[in-house]
């Protein structure tokens, strides 16, 4: 009789070799010391030992998964595209979601922006856009980066997130005071990640047919509704259900409830930037949508969870320098430091090779370089000559560039930012705190004030500096939030 055992395939080495025996290591004698020989000890354990690659320095935490992008209007007058050259075109995604400052296995639950990186597989390579659930962020120039991330993750000496590093850090930028008051603001914990809006954030270059170029903001805006958790709830999920927002992503997919985003963007003519009232390249600033409406072009759903989460998900990477003809970056400083920051991160993290996994490499057409080998080089290349020019009919270069030049002018040096009519780091901070409900404004101050009251009691400088930017931002706001702050401290 055949027994269920018998229909089961044959356990092997990594070389393919049969176990002999998968429970009892190999020793000297009945109770004596391991052997070297045990080839299958050996190999288990350090594989083991080798399992986890670094991981991301930001936005280690995430879930992701496929779908499809659908172009649902004639935008050829813009960008020459060639995924967004056709109404009804279809393109193959790839969506990873994740908080920024927790470690990987942090909870879903917290007060954080939410990362939105999406792959498109093009015909012409893989456009990624790695943006957030917001439309703005906390600095405008790339060299702080690394010293704002270092007040939001852990302490060198404590080893926690420290309050006094945090508002230290805020009240000496004031630039930051936009993205601090939507941060805790109602949108500042989604209740899962379908919940939730995505921005390009940045301004990207559009460049048509004919050579023409524009700028353009990127919304996805969430079909299921936008929803929050309120600092309790989100408090008690936490606990709860540290994985919430990974569970109901694939849970959902695997329901048949596929999110969707309504895609959207804001058009602004090359000819307008110098003189409109905001820096259009300043990504602590919106522009109003009275403005430059927004326009939709298309729709996204996600359709298919991944198989591997370590293999598509912790392997996955995105780069904001990954452009397709008629797509390119905007002067934004905060972009031009990103364009460098993830692919070095990816060859840390990753390899080399990062590029060559099923998940990152190009779905809708293949990759030709004469770059090869180094760690984990999958020989894909064969018998192909690796340089070029050559005679060989190796790849040529196509000599049309992907994007339009753009003026400059000027000597080298650490520049300002140029600063437009209305540019400064309150307004649009103040016009936020305005637009919210009397609720809202409760819930905000009251956030904004319980993180303020845990800075050290002999640092009230901290707090004086971080206070002033909200009462810059609007009187009435920095009034209430003094108030509430200086209760909570008494009460110490
Ligand atoms: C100069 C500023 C910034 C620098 C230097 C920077 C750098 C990084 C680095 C090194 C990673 C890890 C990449 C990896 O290991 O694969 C990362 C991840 C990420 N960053 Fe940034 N970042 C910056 C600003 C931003 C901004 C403004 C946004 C959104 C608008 C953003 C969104 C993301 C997202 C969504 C991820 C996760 C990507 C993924 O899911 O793999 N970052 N960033």
């Amino acid at each position: 009789m055949t027994t269920q055992d018998d229909l089961r395939p044959i356990l092997t080495t990594e070389s393919g070799a049969p176990v002999a025996d998968n429970q009892n290591t190999e020793t000297a004698g009945v109770g004596g010391p391991a052997l070297i020989q045990d080839q299958l000890l050996f190999e288990k354990l350090a594989h083991f030992n080798r399992e986890r690659i670094p991981e991301r320095v930001v936005h280690a935490r995430g879930a992701g998964a496929y779908g499809t992008f659908t172009v649902t209007a004639d935008v050829t007058a813009y960008t020459r595209a060639a995924f967004l050259s056709e109404v009804g075109k279809q393109t193959e995604t790839f969506l990873r979601f994740s908080t920024v400052a927790g470690n990987l296995g942090a909870a879903d639950a917290v007060r954080d922006p939410r990362g939105f990186a999406l792959k498109f597989y093009t015909e012409e390579g893989n456009y990624d856009l790695v943006g957030n659930n917001t439309p703005v962020f906390f600095i405008k120039d790339a060299i702080k980066f690394p010293d704002f991330i270092h007040t939001q993750k852990r302490d060198p000496y404590t080893g926690s997130q420290e309050a006094d590093n945090v508002w230290d850090f805020w009240g000496l930028s004031p630039e930051s005071t936009h993205q601090v008051t939507w941060l805790f603001g109602d949108r500042g914990i989604p209740a899962t990640y379908r919940h939730m809006n995505g921005y390009g954030s940045h301004t990207y270059q559009w460049q048509n047919e004919a050579g023409e170029y524009f700028w353009v903001k990127y919304h996805f805006k969430t079909d299921q509704g936008i929803r929050n958790l309120t600092q309790s709830e989100a408090n008690r999920l936490a606990g709860e259900d540290p994985d919430s927002h990974q569970r109901d992503l694939r849970e959902a997919i695997e329901r048949g409830e596929f999110p969707r985003w309504t895609v959207q963007v804001q058009i602004m003519p090359a000819a307008d930037a110098a003189e409109y009232r905001f820096n259009p390249f300043d990504l602590t600033k919106v522009w109003p949508h009275a403005d430059y409406p927004p326009i939709e072009i298309g729709t996204l759903e996600l359709n298919r969870n991944p198989d591997n989460i370590f293999a598509e998900v912790e392997q996955s990477v995105f780069s904001p320098a990954h452009f397709v003809p008629g797509i390119g970056p905007s002067p934004d400083k905060m972009l031009q430091g990103r364009l460098f920051a993830y692919a070095d991160a990816h060859r840390y993290r990753v390899g080399i090779n990062a590029d060559h996994l099923p998940v990152n490499r190009p779905h809708a057409t293949e990759a030709r370089t004469n770059s090869r080998d180094g760690h984990l080089y999958d020989g894909r290349h064969g018998r192909q000559k690796n340089y070029e020019p050559n005679t060989f009919g190796g790849p040529a270069q196509i000599g049309r560039p992907l994007w339009s030049a753009v003026p400059v002018a000027g000597a080298t040096g650490n520049h300002v930012a140029p600063s437009h009519a209305e540019d400064d780091d309150f307004g649009q901070a103040g016009a936020l705190y305005r637009l919210m409900s009397a609720d809202e404004q409760q819930r905000l101050i009251a956030g904004l004030a319980g993180f303020i009251a845990k800075v050290s009691a002999d640092r009230d400088d901290i707090v004086e500096r971080a206070v002033e930017n909200f009462r810059k931002a609007d009187a009435d706001y920095g009034r209430r939030l003094d108030e509430a702050v200086r209760e909570l401290r008494k009460q110490r």
